[in-house]
Order: C-alpha cells, then sequence, then structure tokens
C-alpha cells in the first residue's frame, strides 16, 4: 500500500470516499476498490476487465504504449535471443533462471513425461478424423484427472510439481496424438534423445516407414515461437484457468478451461484466422478492398492479427516473429502454397499508413505471424492454434501454481449490473393470455 489515495464521490448523497492506492513493482498504481461494496454499497462496471486488475502477479509485466513484455523480470528479446522454451518454462514457474544443475534436472523430468498413459491414446479414436484438434486437446487434457491421481491434491505442493511437469511435458505429445488421429496415421512415441521442439516435430512429421530428418531451423523456428506464447499475464485463457482453478477445480480441468477459451478467434484462434483471411484476400490488388471492408462498421470483418487489448504501439513479438519468417521461408525454399508473406508484408504496410488503423493503434500481433511460419514447416491451419496451446500451456500452468499458493486467494467470482425483469409475481400458464 502506498499513502496515495483515490477519491470518489457520490454527487447525489455528497459521500465521498478514500480508496487506497497500490504501487506495484512496474506499471500504473492501481485503486483498491476491494472494500467498495461493503462498505458503501455500490458495485464498479468494467466489461471485458479494461480497467480492472484481478490478481497480483510476478510473473509477466507488460507495457503496452511502449511495446514491452518481460518474463520475470527479463525482456522478451533477451529470452528469444540467448534462450530456450525450456529455460524459460523453468524461469516462469520458479521465478528465476535454473543454475546448470537445475536447468539439466529439470528438463530430465519433462523428458521422462512426454509419454501418455495407453489409454489416454484411445481417447482419440471416439473422435471423428476431420473433429477440430483443439476439441480434442481440450478433452484429453480434462480427462488426465482420471489418469494421474499422485498429482491431484492441490494442496500439496509436490503433487502440484508433479502436474506442473507432467502437463508441459504431455501437452506436446496430445497435440501429436491430435494431428496423427487427423491424419489417418500412426502415432509416435515421443523420443528422450531429443530436445522438446525437436521432438514434437518428430512425433508429427515422422512415419514409421521411413527415417524423419528433424530440420534445425524448423525446431529453431518452433523454439522461438514457443518462448514468445509462453506468457501473456492477465489474458483471457489465463484468466480463465486461474478463474476455474480458484474453485479448487483440479489442474487439468482449470488448464483444459484455458486451451477452450484460447480457441476463439479474437485470442488464440487469430492465427487461424489470420491464414483464412489472407487466403480469402489472395493477392495483393485485393487488399484495399479487405481494409475498406475493416473499417467499415456496418460490416462485421476485422483484419485478424491487428489490434491487441494491452499494446497500443507494436506488440514485440510481432517483430520477433516477422524476422524469423524470413529465415524459415528461406530454409524451407520460400512459400510454396503461395506468397502469403508476401501478402502479409503487403497488408501490414497499407494497414499501418491507414488513418483509421493509426488513429486506433491497430498493429499486426503476434499472431500476424506465426501462421506462416507453422504453414511452411507443414503444420495445417487447423493446428496452430493446438500449436499455441502447448506453448502457453507453461504460463498457465505458473499462473495456476501462483494462484493456489496465494494466501490472499478466494474464488473468482464477478458480480453484475442487472438490466433484467424487475421483480414479478408468478402467474399459472393457465391464466396467461
Ligand atoms: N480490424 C478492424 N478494426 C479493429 C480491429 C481489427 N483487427 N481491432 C480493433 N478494431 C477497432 C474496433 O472496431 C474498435 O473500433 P471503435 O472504437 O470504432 O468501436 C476499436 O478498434 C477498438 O477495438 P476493440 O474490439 O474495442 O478492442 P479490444 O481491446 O476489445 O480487442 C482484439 C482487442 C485483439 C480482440 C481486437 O483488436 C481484435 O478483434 N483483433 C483481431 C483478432 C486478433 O488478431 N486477435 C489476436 C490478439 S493477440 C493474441 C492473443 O490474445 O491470443
Amino acid at each position: 500500500m502506498t499513502d496515495k489515495t483515490f477519491s470518489l464521490t457520490n454527487n447525489s448523497t455528497g459521500d465521498s470516499v478514500e480508496l487506497p492506492v497500490r504501487q506495484g513493482a512496474m506499471g500504473p498504481d492501481v485503486v483498491d476498490i476491494g472494500t467498495l461494496y461493503r462498505n458503501h454499497g455500490v458495485f464498479t462496471f468494467d466489461p471485458g476487465f479494461v480497467s480492472t486488475g484481478s490478481c497480483e502477479s510476478q510473473i509477466t509485466y507488460i507495457d503496452g504504449e511502449k511495446g514491452v513484455l518481460l518474463y520475470r523480470g527479463y525482456p522478451i528479446e533477451q529470452l528469444a535471443g540467448k534462450s530456450n522454451f525450456i529455460e524459460v518454462a523453468y524461469l516462469l514457474l520458479y521465478g528465476e533462471l535454473p543454475s546448470k544443475t537445475q536447468l539439466s534436472e529439470f528438463s530430465g523430468s519433462i523428458t521422462h513425461h512426454t509419454m501418455i498413459n495407453e489409454t489416454l491414446l484411445r481417447f482419440f479414436n471416439g473422435f471423428h478424423y476431420n473433429a477440430h484438434p483443439m476439441a480434442m486437446v481440450s478433452g484429453v487434457i480434462s480427462s488426465m484427472s482420471a489418469f494421474y491421481h499422485d498429482s491431484m491434491k492441490i494442496d500439496d505442493p509436490v503433487h502440484r510439481e508433479i502436474f506442473a511437469h507432467r502437463v508441459i511435458a504431455k501437452i506436446p505429445t496430445v497435440a501429436a496424438a491430435a494431428y496423427k488421429h487427423s491424419m489417418g496415421q500412426p502415432f509416435i512415441y515421443p523420443r528422450n534423445d531429443l530436445d522438446y521442439c525437436s521432438n514434437l516435430l518428430n512425433m508429427f512429421f515422422s512415419v514409421p516407414c521411413e527415417p524423419y530428418e528433424i530440420n534445425p531451423i524448423a525446431a529453431e523456428a518452433i523454439d522461438l515461437l514457443f518462448i514468445l506464447h509462453a506468457d501473456h499475464e492477465q489474458n483471457c485463457s489465463t484468466s480463465t484457468v486461474r478463474l476455474a482453478g480458484s474453485s479448487g477445480a483440479n489442474p487439468y480441468a482449470a488448464i483444459a478451461a484455458g486451451v477452450s477459451a484460447l480457441w476463439g478467434p479474437a485470442h488464440g484462434g487469430a492465427n487461424e484466422a489470420v491464414l483464412k483471411m489472407l487466403n480469402e484476400i489472395g493477392s495483393v490488388e485485393n487488399i484495399p478492398k479487405f481494409v475498406a471492408r475493416a473499417k467499415d462498421k456496418n460490416d462485421p470483418f476485422r483484419l485478424m492479427g491487428f489490434g491487441h487489448r494491452v499494446y497500443k504501439n507494436f506488440d514485440p513479438r510481432a517483430t520477433l516473429i516477422r524476422d524469423m519468417c524470413h529465415k524459415v521461408l528461406k530454409a524451407t525454399g520460400g512459400d510454396a502454397n503461395g506468397p502469403l508473406f508476401e501478402l502479409a508484408l503487403a497488408l501490414e504496410e497499407v494497414a499501418l499508413k491507414d488513418e483509421y488503423f493509426i488513429e486506433k493503434n491497430l498493429y499486426p500481433n503476434v499472431d500476424f505471424y506465426s501462421g506462416i511460419i507453422y504453414r511452411a514447416l507443414g503444420i495445417p491451419v487447423s493446428m496452430f492454434t493446438v500449436m499455441f496451446a502447448v506453448a502457453r500451456t507453461v504460463g498457465w500452468v505458473a499462473h495456476w501454481l501462483e494462484m493456489i499458493a496465494d494466501p490472499q486467494g478466494r474464488i473468482g467470482r464477478p458480480r453484475q449490473l442487472y438490466t433484467g425483469a424487475p421483480l414479478r409475481d408468478y402467474v399459472p400458464v393457465s391464466e396467461r393470455d
């Protein structure tokens, strides 16, 4: 708490309330309204939680005006350039960069938890081949609670740690099983001699009948995308994980709730939507028509991959991904299925010069370019959001752990502005007109 206060005056009664102001390690001051209803009988109204901090957190910091993203204080650019996904996962979970021994133990633990129970594998056969992989992934993650009973006691730190390592280790295996099922190909078991991202590529693309060579640039690109997608403070899916977990629900159920929330096109589903949009635009000559549609209030069309609730200057992740796009397209022999990267660059150029996008601070976000990389690596569009989910699992787990260990933690339970019918008496159906 600071000495600062914030006053709120009720103009009809003249009553004034002094609210305490809290100061984080960085970022704007936060007015603590926790006692407002109890002491003064009013709620605050903030649809979409635009001005609401829902919790205290020490994991990730974003300055949307300056385009800053820090994991545990470390700038995303440094982590993307010097670290790797497993080290970043350790950092997000435990708060500090690991020593050599800690890193090797953590990496070993993740590697040795990658297999999934054979019975879980059979779940995939219950899905039609064309089921959306996000449906399979959320269903199977939720079902893990029925299998791994040694990680279900949420008040036991040992159980919580086993859960954390297990779900981070198994999510690529679940993702790959969903992919193989949709392709009608045999499931490929994880390989403990491979790093996290190479193992994922191998489970996706190798087949039992011939050797598969892992392209190191593909593994590097996935590692970068996973670092950039690993966490993003209280976004929609992470808040969903916290809210579901705040009821004491088992952690697999909470993560499955996060997968479901991520699926929507305004969130993680945007990478899939971007690719569909670029295909629909088709060629550079059509860009003005689509930009005009995005600006038309009567047309629901939006430029997917543009805009962000928090970033109002640029999304630092988009810049890093754009650079990786060049590298991947060069290594994979170009955008074989159509020049979508060139189209995306041209669309970005047009939109960034357009008064509408300038005025509303709409810039390309992380999802504008990530799909182009995934596509160049041969990952089908329907799997894009699954790839996002694999990476974000680390962030969800870190936030779930932080929430469960928080002594101030209580069930998340927002209130509402009721606008329905006022009190009225029930009328029997025989007396209704
Ligand atoms: N194209 C055209 N207009 C837009 C767009 C867009 N992509 N995004 C926002 N606007 C307009 C919007 O119509 C509104 O105009 P007005 O003030 O005249 O009503 C204004 O900009 C503010 O938009 P908003 O929807 O109130 O902003 P928000 O903070 O609630 O939504 C957003 C943020 C990311 C959902 C939104 O920008 C959007 O729908 N973008 C496209 C989907 C997308 O790329 N999502 C991925 C987000 S980043 C990764 C992630 O979160 O997973």
